[in-house]
């Protein structure tokens, strides 16, 4: 394994991830995570990631100093490269500039083998204000950018590595030909990890953990919560029993698919609770957008609680959570976007142990998992929907008329977006009724009526996204059929703004 310490930037799990695509396992850590818990794991390098402080702030993260006599490679990243400076004694500066974005790499000639076969001039992407000034005495220069700045040093023999750009962000051209030159050359990895590795490490770790125990799993009807059910099915198979509660929140159709997909096709035991009628009520007159989400994610609990009681005991309760919900919702060191349902959501005084087998893992390799695990590909390919579901596609109060609008406007996009064969170009799609009310011309009579938006977006894994470029004739026919079929709209409007700086979901 590499291990990635995390310090808080908001692309750290990215380098985790990035060093699976080579097919070397590698999960993030807490920065104080103690050196003598790495020893039990078969460590090969270590990454000190960025992070939003500076070496100098009060109670700056810093590592476990053990961590450097654990005999493995270490390379730091943009704050990981400065806590290296401080701690080899050499000098961190505020940088007179702050860099961000594209910046211009010189590698030196004597640099160390992570530049292996790679041009000596190379666009990189740097993030940060505060700099390396001078290189620590054993340590050699190995890159300097076009401005001057230390970007990159190391020292052969303490095994220690450091860049001040980020690798793992596409913008650096040869990022991930570094990550492989640590990761092989350096770290001596095999890179004889696969996915298949993944389940059989999971499956492991959830029999060590459950025992005979009995789980409750928390279906959603989302790609998420079906495959963390699949794979805790795969491991305890009927010690599993899942709820699927309908919130009343659900797109059209959808709620029988989970039946006829979990229950029907994998065998899970599946069982359907109507409570909609209960969500509705708790959200009468919130218009407050991480309220909702609040509420909902609690209410979601307390509906788990009422059935365990009935169905069970049980002792664990798992839930689809993926890395960038905990990641948006705010780690111990990142800032908080929105509260994602199932991770901010959650009241303290729940009476399960919650399990979150995918919690490291980014949705297209949920999706590849769910392939793996022998999910059907139209669940495993369905596009993204938000735990809170269509309750944050109302903007506003939520009422079953309003959602009623949202369920069939969604339903004529969804149609229209696969006639168009374009469901896997776009990683999302779905209407939102505004708040807004506008005039109209129906028929020689003046409407008032809702403004619905129409929101679509490419994006590899939902932390930043693009608007959808469909094409106009699409977007015309979409627009035509919403305002004939769907009563209480006059006015469709195109979002196209991209994240950041808005999310991708408008609450
Ligand atoms: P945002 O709106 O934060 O959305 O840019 C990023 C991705 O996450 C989905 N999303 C959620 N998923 N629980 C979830 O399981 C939530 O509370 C939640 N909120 C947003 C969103 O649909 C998009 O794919």
């Amino acid at each position: 394994v590499v291990v990635v310490l995390d310090f808080g930037g908001q692309y750290n799990q990215l380098i985790a991830r990035r060093i699976r695509e080579l097919n070397v396992f590698s999960e993030l850590l807490p920065y104080d995570v103690k050196a003598a818990e790495l020893r039990g794991k078969r460590l090969k390098g270590i990454i000190f990631s960025g992070g939003p402080k500076s070496v100098f702030a009060e109670g700056a993260p810093d590592v476990d100093p053990e961590i450097f006599t654990l005999g493995v490679p270490i390379l730091g990243i943009c704050y990981g490269m400065q806590l290296i400076a401080k701690t080899f004694a050499a000098q961190v500066a505020r940088g007179a500039v702050r860099e961000y974005g594209r910046a211009d790499l010189a590698v030196q000639p004597s640099a160390s083998p992570l530049f292996r076969e790679q041009p000596i001039s190379q666009p990189v992407w740097m993030s940060h204000s505060d700099v390396v000034t001078s290189v620590p005495d054993d340590f050699t220069l190995d890159a300097l950018t076009a401005s001057g700045t230390i970007a990159a040093m190391s020292s052969a023999q303490r095994q220690v590595y450091a860049v001040q750009y980020h690798p793992e962000v596409h913008h650096s051209t040869y990022g991930m030909d570094l990550l492989k030159n640590f990761v092989f050359a350096i770290c001596g990895c095999q890179g004889d990890w696969t996915m298949q590795n993944l389940i059989d490490e999971s499956v492991a770790a959830l029999r060590a953990q459950v025992g005979e125990k009995r789980v409750l799993v928390a279906l959603s009807g989302g790609v998420d919560s079906s495959v963390a059910a699949a794979l805790v099915h795969r491991a305890i198979g009927s010690q599993l029993t899942a709820v699927f509660v309908d919130h009343g929140l659900l797109r059209k159709g959808e709620s029988d698919a989970v039946m006829e997909n979990l229950g029907g096709q994998l065998g899970i035991d599946v069982h359907r609770v109507d409570a909609s009628s209960r969500f509705l009520g708790k959200l009468a007159g919130v218009t407050e957008p991480e309220k909702k989400r609040k509420i909902i994610g609690e209410e979601f609990i307390r509906v788990f609680e009422a059935e365990s009681e009935r169905l069970g005991p049980f002792e664990f309760l798992v839930q689809g959570t993926l890395y960038t919900d905990i990641v948006e919702s705010g780690t111990k060191t990142a800032a908080t976007i929105k509260s994602h349902h199932n991770v901010g959501g959650l009241p303290e005084d729940v009476n399960f142990s919650i399990i979150e087998p995918l919690k490291a893992l980014f949705k297209d390799e949920v999706r590849r998992l769910g392939e793996e695990l022998g999910l059907p590909s139209e669940l495993v390919w369905r596009q993204p929907f938000p735990g809170p579901g269509l309750a944050i596609r109302v903007i506003g109060e939520v009422t079953e008329d309003k959602l009623q609008i949202v369920r069939e406007s969604d339903y004529i996009l969804r149609d229209e977006i696969a006639k168009a064969e374009l469901t896997r170009e776009i990683w999302q799609y779905f209407t939102v009724l505004t708040s807004n009310q506008t005039v109209g011309v129906m028929g020689d009579e003046r409407t008032y009526a809702h403004t619905l938006a129409i929101r679509a977006v490419v994006s590899q894994e939902g932390m930043t996204a693009d608007f959808a470029r469909v094409p106009y004739d699409v977007l015309a026919r979409i627009s035509t059929r919403v305002v004939n079929e769907v009563d209480g709209i006059n006015r469709v409007v195109y979002d196209i703004t991209s994240k950041p700086p808005a999310t991708i979901e408008w609450e």
